[in-house]
């Protein structure tokens, strides 16, 4: 039986136990192609599964929601021309038929099924798309879970406009720094917090106003000073904890919080006063519909944008990206290179 490197996970809260081993390639179904991954990348759920965190795990696992490469092979009912041809894999699978939010069925690639941090995966062919010409490999690895999260955050649930500005936590995630990114290109105001001044300054540099640093007392305090005095019309969130309340001052009346993620864990007390006198949605978002995801690729392409990657690892420093992500390193995305281009 042919066989395949891939990164497997055996067991939970034992990072030891993410091992690079020979494992059986997947089987392809009518409906499936292979694709002998280029680039993979890291995603804070990857760490989350390790850690014994995210609901329902399944072992063993390759992990991996991200991915770029080439279709090497296509099952009986797909279209032979995908031969050859270089992808990028959109990791929400069987979102269903409500855009308003996915069916049960809703799955994402990287647990339990098998993931992109390996030499082949099999995906549906509905999950393939052409790599836009403007990223390498490795960009467009960078942008499948945490691009399609960002879009549907900021224009799908935010509906956010070019004259708006907004604010997004901690500026140095993965899905922050695309968010970032992205209402950039359409002329939006942004403000942001990270936990690193050298992050902050960074962001700066590519065209965020100002942000603060979240470990300050002070911080939202700071952050109205600066420049929310009249409120933002979107906050953009993922780290949720116990100061998330503390958004409820920052957001405009009539505005929207817009959260995705507990990085920081539950909230705290939440003043309901606050949300009903103000009139606030929050607004909660995961990944995006396949109608998303095809959005979003037009989107950055029609910008040129070009994810933001922190580093690129050989596979074989795997242990290295890992440590990177969960010590909260980053600025942007981790890739893991997996085969050279071609
Ligand atoms: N619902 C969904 O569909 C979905 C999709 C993607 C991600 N998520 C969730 O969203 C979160 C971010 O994911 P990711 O892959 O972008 O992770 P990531 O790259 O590891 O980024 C996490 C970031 O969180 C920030 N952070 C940590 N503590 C914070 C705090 N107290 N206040 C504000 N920011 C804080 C840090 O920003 P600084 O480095 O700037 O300090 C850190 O870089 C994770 O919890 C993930 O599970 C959910």
């Amino acid at each position: 039986m042919p066989k395949m490197n891939a990164l497997v996970l055996e067991e939970v809260r034992k990072f030891d136990s993410l091992q690079l081993q020979k494992v059986v390639l997947p089987d392809l179904g009518p409906f499936d192609v292979r694709v002998k991954i280029n680039a993979a990348a890291l995603n804070h759920r990857d760490v989350w599964i390790i850690q014994g965190l995210y609901a329902k795990i399944k072992l063993p696992v390759i992990l991996g929601s991200d991915g770029s490469g080439v279709v090497v092979e296509v099952g009986e009912s797909v279209d032979k021309t995908w031969e050859g041809k270089s992808v990028v894999i959109n990791p929400a699978l069987d979102w269903g038929d409500e855009p308003a939010a996915q069916q049960p069925q809703f799955r994402i690639l990287g647990m339990p099924d098998q993931g992109t941090q390996a030499e082949y995966v099999v995906v549906p062919v509905e999950n393939i798309h052409d790599k836009p010409s403007h990223l390498s490999f490795d960009e467009a690895a960078a942008l499948p879970l945490a691009g399609l999260t960002a879009f549907r955050a900021l224009f799908t649930q935010g509906e956010i406009g070019p004259s708006d500005v907004i604010l997004i936590t901690g500026i140095g995630g993965g899905v922050a720094a695309i968010a970032m990114q992205m209402a950039l290109a359409l002329g939006v105001k942004v403000y942001m917090t990270s936990g690193d001044d050298l992050k902050i300054k960074k962001a700066k540099t590519l065209g965020a106003i100002d942000g603060v640093n979240y470990h300050d007392k002070d911080w939202s305090t700071a952050l109205f000073t600066l420049g929310g005095k009249s409120g933002f019309n979107v906050v953009i969130d993922s780290a949720g904890g116990p100061e998330f309340g503390q958004l409820l001052d920052l957001v405009k009346a009539g505005g929207k919080v817009i959260t995705f993620g507990a990085t920081a864990g539950n909230t705290g007390d939440i003043n309901l006063r606050k949300i009903f006198w103000k009139q606030i949605r929050i607004q909660g978002t995961t990944m995006g519909t396949p109608e998303d995801f095809q959005n979003m690729l037009q989107f950055i392409t029609e910008h040129q944008i070009k994810p933001i990657i922190h580093a690129v690892y050989d596979i074989s420093d795997y242990r290295k990206a890992y440590q990177d992500m969960r010590d909260g390193q980053q600025f942007g995305k981790i890739v893991l290179k997996i085969a050279a281009s071609g």
